[in-house]
Parts: structure tokens; sequence; C-alpha cells
């Protein structure tokens, strides 16, 4: 088995450039790694962003449904098989990101015994950043605002993410250091649970250089 890493965050917290440092750092070290995201890029995925513009209108439900579905298409086609084959796969945003924002319109039971049966990441990270930062990154970056993007609401997200971080073990990064200390405390904090949890590191797979 391979080892199966998560992002997490708000958006605009600045999960995607971590998760990418990451999988940049395994890399370099010569270890076969599988850099992916959700919602996916696939046709579940499709309608799921038509959704977030709310150029398609759904109920909550219908929604996380949905991620649902582009979740276990995206573990059966790509995340499985590659853990299978010793591979490491850092995802950007997994099911945590489900029950997180889906906590804004639907009972947090519903969700959690909705995902209790999907593979859990052996490593989560939580990049936790002021919502009131994350609105300013977010709104110096992009025209269209997505449906989760107000401050109020990602402040309850944040809410749900640390009541979640403290239930499954997240580990949680401080999201706004000096951007050339980025990945720094992540890679070091990779290379420690590696050890803690006795992954050695030579069980994967490592790509000719
Ligand atoms: P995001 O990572 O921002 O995608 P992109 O960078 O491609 O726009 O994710 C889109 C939004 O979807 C974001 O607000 C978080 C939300 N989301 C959920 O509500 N549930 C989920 O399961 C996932 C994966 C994302």
């Amino acid at each position: 088995m391979g080892l199966f890493i998560a992002f997490e965050g708000l958006d605009g917290s600045g999960l995607s450039t971590r998760a990418k440092i990451l999988s940049d750092w395994f890399k370099k070290e010569g270890y076969s790694t599988i850099f992916t995201k959700e919602p996916t890029s696939s046709l579940i995925g499709g309608v799921i962003r038509v959704a977030l513009k709310k150029e398609w209108k759904t109920d909550p439900k219908t929604l996380q449904l949905l991620f649902a579905a582009d979740r276990s298409h995206h573990l059966q086609r790509d995340v499985i098989p590659a853990l299978g084959d010793g591979k490491v796969v850092i995802t950007d945003r997994y099911l945590f990101s489900s029950i997180a924002y889906g906590s804004l319109e639907i009972e947090r039971k519903w969700l959690e015994d909705l995902y209790s049966n999907f593979l859990k990441p052996d490593i989560t990270f939580f990049i936790d950043t002021d919502p009131k930062i994350c609105i300013e990154r977010i709104q110096s970056e992009r025209f269209g605002f997505e449906l989760f993007e107000e401050e109020k609401k990602l402040r309850s997200v944040r809410k749900v993410y640390l009541e979640l971080a403290e239930k499954y073990k997240f580990i949680k990064r401080n999201g706004t250091v000096p951007e050339d200390e980025i990945g720094n405390g992540t890679i070091k904090e990779v290379k420690r649970i590696l050890k803690e949890k006795d992954f050695s590191l030579q069980k994967f797979i490592k790509t000719e250089k």
C-alpha cells in the first residue's frame, strides 16, 4: 500500500500551493507520486462546478451525493490503483471538505454517515488561515465568487474543520507564513510522521532518475 495524503482548508487558504509543494518534494526525492484534486475534472466534477457557480440549481443533499459520486469515481479510477502500486497520492481536498462545507446546510451526522465507508487518508493537513485573509486573497485573484466564498460562511466552515481536526487528528498548519517558508514546515512534519508511524519511505516506489 502507498501513502495517501489529503490537504484541507478554506477557499483562499493556500492549501493548493502547499499540496503542490509537498507533491514536488516527494517527486524530487524520487518517489512515484500522484497529485490530484477534488472536485475532479470528470463529468461529475463538471456538474458540481456548474452547480457551485449557480448556473444549475439543485438541493444541498443532491449536491452532496454528486460530491460523493465524484469521490467514489476518483477513488476507484485513480487513487486506489495508485496506492495499490505503492505510490504516494496527494489530494487537494477530499472528504473532509464535504463534511466541513456541507455542514452549512446539512446535519453533520448525515454527512459523516455518507463517508463512513470511504477510504480515510493516512495524513490530513489542515491549512488554517483567517477567513478575512482568505476573502482578500480570493478577491485579488478571481472574478466570480462561488457559492461558499463569503466570510461568514467561511467562519462556520472553519469552526467545523477545527472540530474535525480534533476528532480525526489532522495536522494543522498556519496558512499565513511568509512565502519562502511555505512548505518547509509541512515537509518537516511529513518526515516526522513517516518516522513515527514507521512508514519507511523505502516501501514506496522510487522512480528512475
Ligand atoms: P476548490 O478547491 O476551490 O476548486 P477550484 O479551485 O477548482 O475552484 O473547490 C470548489 C469548492 O467546492 C470549494 O468552495 C470547496 C467546495 N467543496 C465542497 O463543498 N465539498 C467537497 O467535497 C469539495 C471537494 C469541495
